[in-house]
């Protein structure tokens, strides 16, 4: 049982094409200059079936809608850190 935080970011094409594209590489940065890399199930995931609201991601199975490139670090930050 993997007892690490899970991110997942949503990479069907509509989150994909609106913005998680850009999110998914600030996403990695992010994991990467904190040295969470190993300490984060961060992984993609299919359509979360809540395309109008998105683009989308969730962390512990909670759903943010709305995420970009830059509101993604503040959330990043409030549940990592
Ligand atoms: S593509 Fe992300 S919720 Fe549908």
């Amino acid at each position: 049982m993997d007892r690490r935080p899970e991110v997942m970011i949503c990479l069907g094409s509509s989150c994909f094409a609106r913005g998680n594209k850009a999110t998914l590489k600030v996403i990695m940065r992010f994991l990467d200059e904190h040295k969470l890399k190993d300490k984060v199930n961060f992984h993609g995931g299919h359509c979360f079936g809540n395309c109008a609201e998105g683009p989308n991601i969730s962390i512990n199975g909670k759903l943010y809608t709305g995420v970009d490139e830059y509101n993604i670090i503040d959330i990043l930050t409030s549940e990592l850190l």
